[in-house]
C-alpha cells in the first residue's frame, strides 16, 4: 500500500511511561511470512501457513503472487492458504504490480520473474522509488532477463523474464539476504546449477524454506566463513505446512523499551532466534542487557524462545562491524538504547544503512538529536554519546521527527519517547503498518 497519497499522514506524540510489564506476543517474522507465500505459490498443492504476519508488505507479495496466478488466502487470524502454480508456471499479471514500501517483496519478485517468460512492471512508494535495484538487476540481466528501470536503476520499472534462463555462479558484492534470495528464486526455473558465493554471511531463511519445500540446495562453509550456495533448477516443489515464529526484528522495540524503562519486567513469547538474526540481542548484553532465553524450542524449522527482558543500566560499546548483517533492521533501535547508555557507542561499517526504507544513519542522527540525545553523524555509522541511564529531554509540544515513511524510524522514536522527560513528536506512524500492525496496541497493553 502507498502511504503517500492513500490516506493522511498519522502524527502521534510517544509519551514518558511507567514501568513496561506482562507477556506479548509479536506478529510473524516478516521475512518468512515472505517467503512462505512465494514458496507455497510456486508448489503444486496446498500449503497451510499459521502465525502470517499481516503487514502491509507481506500483503503486498500475497498480491502480487495472485496476479501471477496463485490462490492465496485468509481462512483465520494469521492463518492463510496457497495454491501453487508450480515453477515455471507463473501467469503474466493483468497490470503493475504494486510493492507499495516493501523491498523484500520487490527484490525477491524481480528473481521469481526473471526466470518465467512474462513481463511484469513494478511500481511502489515514495520511499521504495528512491531504494537501489541494480544490485538485483546486474545478477539476474547475467541469468538473461532484460529490464527497463528508472533512473539509477530505481523503480518504476519492467522485467522481462528469460525462458530459458541461463544458471550463473555469483558472489555477493553487497552482503544481501535480498540479493542472494533473488538470485536463488531466479534459479528455482534456470536449467543446472546456480551458485551463490556469500562471503559474509546473511539471513538464511531462503536456505532453509527451499530445501524445506524439497529443492536440491547445498551450503557449503569455506575456511574463512564464505558461504557457497547452490541450487538445482527446474525444481519441484511440495507444499509444506509453516508455523511463522514471532519476527525477533519487531520484538526489537519492545525489549530495547524494557531494558530502557525503569522497574521494567517483560515477556515476548515465541521470538525467532535464527544465529543469522539474533546481532541484537548479543550486542544489548554486552552492554549489561538483562535479557533470558525461556523455553528454548524449534518453530518453523527456526530456534525460538520466549525473552524475559528487565530493565538495566547499559554500557555503551564499539559495535563489531562484523555482527551488522545479523542486525541490520535493529540499528535504529540499538541507536535509541545507546543514546541512555553509560559512555560512548561507536558503530561503523554501516553504509548499508543509508538505503534502507530511509537513510537511517542520518533519519536517526536527525530524529535522536530532536530529542536531546548526543549523536555524531560519520560517512558509515554514528557515534552516541549516552546519557548514562537519565531519559532524555524530549521534545516541546507540537515538535516532531520525520519518519521519511520508514516504520523502523517510527517505532524506535516511539520507543525514545516512552524513555524520555517530555515525549516524543512523530509525524507520521502510518507506515508502523508495513510490518507491525498491532505496535500500538501492545505498547499500550505493557504500559497498563
Ligand atoms: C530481508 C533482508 C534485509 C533486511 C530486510 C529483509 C529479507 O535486506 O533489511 O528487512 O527478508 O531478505 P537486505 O538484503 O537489503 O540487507
Amino acid at each position: 500500500m502507498s502511504h503517500d497519497t492513500a490516506t493522511p499522514m498519522r502524527p502521534r506524540r510517544f509519551l514518558p511511561a511507567g514501568p513496561l510489564t506482562g507477556r506479548i506476543r509479536v506478529p510473524g517474522d516478516k521475512s518468512i511470512s515472505h517467503r512462505s507465500i512465494m514458496l507455497g505459490a510456486l508448489a503444486v498443492g496446498e500449503t497451510r501457513v499459521t502465525g502470517l504476519l499481516e503487514g502491509e508488505d507481506v500483503l503486498s507479495t500475497a498480491a502480487a503472487m495472485r496476479a501471477m496466478g496463485a490462490t492465496v488466502e485468509r481462512v483465520g487470524e494469521g492463518e492463510w492458504r496457497v495454491h501453487g502454480v508450480g515453477v515455471g508456471a507463473l501467469l503474466q499479471p493483468g497490470g503493475p504490480l504494486d510493492m507499495g514500501n516493501s523491498g523484500t517483496s520487490t527484490r525477491l519478485l524481480m528473481g521469481l520473474v526473471a526466470s518465467h517468460p512474462i513481463q511484469v512492471s513494478f511500481t511502489g512508494d515514495a520511499s521504495l522509488s528512491k531504494r537501489p535495484m541494480g544490485r538485483v538487476i546486474d545478477p539476474l540481466s547475467e541469468m538473461g532477463a532484460s529490464f527497463e528501470a528508472s533512473e539509477g536503476g530505481r523503480l518504476p520499472l519492467i522485467v522481462r523474464g528469460a525462458s530459458p534462463a541461463v544458471p550463473i555462479t555469483y558472489r555477493l558484492p553487497v552482503a544481501s539476504a535480498q540479493v542472494k534470495s533473488a538470485i536463488l528464486l531466479a534459479a528455482l526455473n534456470t536449467p543446472g546449477e546456480t551458485t551463490v558465493i556469500e562471503p559474509v554471511p546473511t539471513r538464511d531463511h531462503s536456505e532453509r524454506m527451499l530445501k524445506g519445500f524439497g529443492a536440491d540446495l547445498t551450503v557449503n562453509v569455506e575456511a574463512d566463513g564464505t558461504r557457497v550456495i547452490t541450487i538445482k533448477g527446474e525444481a519441484e516443489l511440495k507444499p509444506q505446512v509453516i508455523d511463522v515464529p514471532g519476527d525477533p526484528s519487531s520484538a526489537a522495540f519492545f525489549i530495547v523499551a524494557a531494558l530502557l524503562v525503569p522497574g521494567s519486567e517483560v515477556v515476548i513469547e515465541n521470538v525467532g532466534l535464527n544465529p543469522t538474526r539474533a546481532g541484537l540481542v548479543e550486542v544489548l548484553r554486552q552492554m549489561g542487557g538483562r535479557i533470558d532465553f525461556l523455553d528454548e524450542r524449534e518453530v518453523g524449522g527456526e530456534p525460538v524462545a520466549d525473552l524475559r527482558v528487565k530493565h538495566s543500566r547499559l554500557k555503551g560499546v564499539a559495535v563489531d562491524p562484523a555482527i551488522a548483517p545479523a542486525m541490520i533492521d535493529e540499528f535504529p533501535v540499538l541507536f535509541v538504547a545507546a543514546a541512555l547508555a553509560e559512555g560512548v557507542t561507536v558503530a561503523s561499517g554501516l553504509d548499508e544503512l543509508r538505503v534502507k526504507e530511509s537513510d537511517r544513519l542520518t533519519a536517526m542522527a536527525v530524529a535522536l538529536t530532536l530529542a536531546g540525545a548526543q549523536i555524531e553523524e560519520r560517512e558509515d555509522g554514528l557515534v552516541i554519546t549516552g546519557t548514562g541511564g537519565a531519559p532524555l529531554p524530549g521534545m516541546a509540544e507540537g515538535a516532531r521527527v520525520t519518519t521519511h515513511l520508514d516504520h523502523r524510524i517510527a517505532m524506535s522514536m516511539a520507543v525514545a519517547g516512552l524513555a524520555s522527560s517530555s515525549g516524543v513528536g512523530v509525524d507520521d506512524i502510518r507506515p508502523i503498518a508495513t510490518s507491525f500492525p498491532n505496535f500500538e496496541d501492545l505498547l499500550a497493553s505493557l504500559a497498563g
